[in-house]
């Protein structure tokens, strides 16, 4: 995996690629003379050549011919200064680690533009690092280059630029993480293995992790996942993963991932073709486990609760039917019309559980649940529903800053309608119209008055090379909403 540092020794400098970034209203003056004069004629002539205007993703590759310690240098252009923003960063550093892979080198230098933020530092380290990501566990003869190391040339305020280094490898880390499990076949995660992945956890000492399994699932009357998971050789199972950074008295913030390590639709079989796709309908309990990953790698000061209900939703003489009517945790009453509507289940036991348990702020929960959340919005934004304005307003607010788009949907009284079941309290299935919001509206069933947001990441868990727009989400799992979450927490504990 790639290291990424500070170096601030620049005289002595030797680098296979310096990486130079450069907004149009620099390109004139453009020079590397402050670390290396071998270019400068170089870059002279294609500047007056007008070869590189420094428009946005534009790259210019010279090598170099003196033949120092530098091989080559890439210009990347960064288009307008005032159009400029950190998810920019990310998308056109993630171009430069791919034209690095593409040359077969293994380390690059990169010299950040005048004044960078903080914002920016980060995004420029989450960009190399998501960007470099692929999962090639399972190929026997793979022969590529990896990238083993990025220096950002950085001459002040080294501390302060080390930690905000530090903190956003801790957090791509933890995407990476995700991405390793959501990736992984159907063979090699059952609920079972997701727990045991889980378990490891707690080697962070502040970290408890417990799994709730079958026998104690009874006890508790948690129906909705039993009913779900009965029809599969692999038990389901109840992952909690508690993390303490706070005193005993601070309500925690509890975040619900959906966990279906394979989705056959159960009874209501699934067409085969891209069937192989509902193995990562793990992907919303693979994002908890990241997020407690990066929470407990920050060592921050809240407490925070991950909650993932994993099954596997198969169809066999054991599997809950259509007609089924279920006893949920909260006891409310479902009337089970398309078992393939599994992921509302199993979530809404497990957001059940969590208020009743934990009393908590706010609760989150993360699902690849609806197809129709991809008919709405397409496969580069989640749909979002809510019951607190003010929850939903900061999740939107940080999704504008990591570049994980995110659009809320109403949930009106009138969708809840739709869910109106003649032998039960409530069926899990609304009919064809706004499915991914009375999906949503099911859930609202089992909150209370408890703060919360649903994501629903059906389209965006994921990327069927040339479905998503950017260059740091490689083919497959992308963990998305790691970040967005995660910048939620830290802005969340008592101190602000
Ligand atoms: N896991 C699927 C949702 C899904 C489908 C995610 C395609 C990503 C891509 C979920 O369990 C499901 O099957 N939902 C059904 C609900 C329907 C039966 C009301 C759907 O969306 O078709
Ligand atoms: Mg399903
Ligand atoms: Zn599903």
């Amino acid at each position: 995996m790639v290291v990424i540092e500070v170096e601030n020794n620049v005289s002595s400098l030797k680098t296979q690629l310096l990486v130079d970034c450069v907004f149009t209203d620099e390109v004139s003056s453009l020079s590397l003379s402050g670390i290396t004069l071998d270019f400068d004629p170089l870059i002279r002539e294609i500047i007056a050549s007008k070869e590189f205007n420094a428009k946005s993703g534009s790259i210019c590759l010279i090598h170099n011919n003196a033949g120092s310690n530098i091989k080559r240098a890439l210009l990347l252009g960064l288009g307008d200064k005032k159009n400029f923003n950190p998810e920019k960063m990310r998308n056109l550093i993630g171009k430069v680690v791919n034209k690095s892979k593409e040359l077969g080198i293994n380390e690059f230098a990169l010299i950040p533009f005048k004044n960078m933020d903080q914002d920016h530092l980060s995004a420029t380290v989450e960009g190399i690092k998501l960007s470099d990501y692929s999962f090639n566990n399972y190929k026997t003869d793979e022969d590529k280059t990896d990238l083993n190391q990025v220096r950002i040339l950085i001459k002040n305020d080294l501390e302060k630029n080390q930690n905000i280094i530090h903190d956003s490898t801790i957090v791509s880390d933890a995407v990476i993480f995700c991405r390793n499990l959501s990736n992984l076949p159907p063979n090699d995660c059952s609920p079972k293995d997701l727990a045991n992945f889980s378990v490891k956890l707690s080697n962070n000492q502040k970290v408890k992790v417990r799994i709730i399994e079958n026998g104690e699932m009874e006890s508790y009357g948690l129906g909705g996942i039993l009913a779900v998971g009965k029809g599969s050789s692999s038990s389901p199972k109840l992952i909690i993963i508690e993390y303490s950074g706070s005193t005993k008295n601070e309500k925690p913030i509890v975040i619900v991932g959906k966990a279906v390590t394979f989705d056959t639709g159960g009874i209501s079989i699934k067409p085969s073709e891209k069937m192989d796709e509902m193995k990562f309908d793990k992907c919303g309990g693979c994002n908890v486990l990241g997020i407690m990953k990066a929470v407990s790698g920050l060592n921050l000061d809240n407490n925070v609760i991950g909650i993932i209900p994993s099954v596997e939703n198969m169809p066999s003489g054991s599997s809950y039917r259509p007609g089924d009517i279920i006893k949920m945790y909260n006891r409310k009453t479902v009337e089970v019309l398309n078992t393939d509507a599994e992921g509302r289940i199993i979530l809404a036991d497990a957001l059940a559980f969590a208020v009743k348990t934990f009393q908590p702020k706010a609760i989150i929960d993360m699902a690849t649940l609806t197809g129709a959340a991809i008919i709405a919005l397409g496969t580069n934004v989640a749909a979002m529903m809510g019951n607190d304005k003010e929850l939903v307003t900061k999740i939107i607010e940080y999704s504008n800053q990591t570049g994980e788009k995110i659009w809320e949907l109403p949930l009106y009284d009138e969708y809840k309608e739709q869910l109106k079941s003649s032998n039960a309290d409530m069926k899990n299935i609304g009919g064809r119209s706004a499915g991914a919001i009375t999906a949503g509206a099911f859930l609202s069933n089992f909150v209370d008055e408890t703060p919360w947001v649903h994501l629903d990441i059906a389209g965006t868990a994921w990327n069927q090379e040339g479905t998503q727009e950017k260059t740091y989400n490689p083919k497959g799992a992308t963990g998305f909403g790691i970040r967005t979450i995660v910048k939620y927490i830290r802005n969340n504990n008592l101190k602000k």
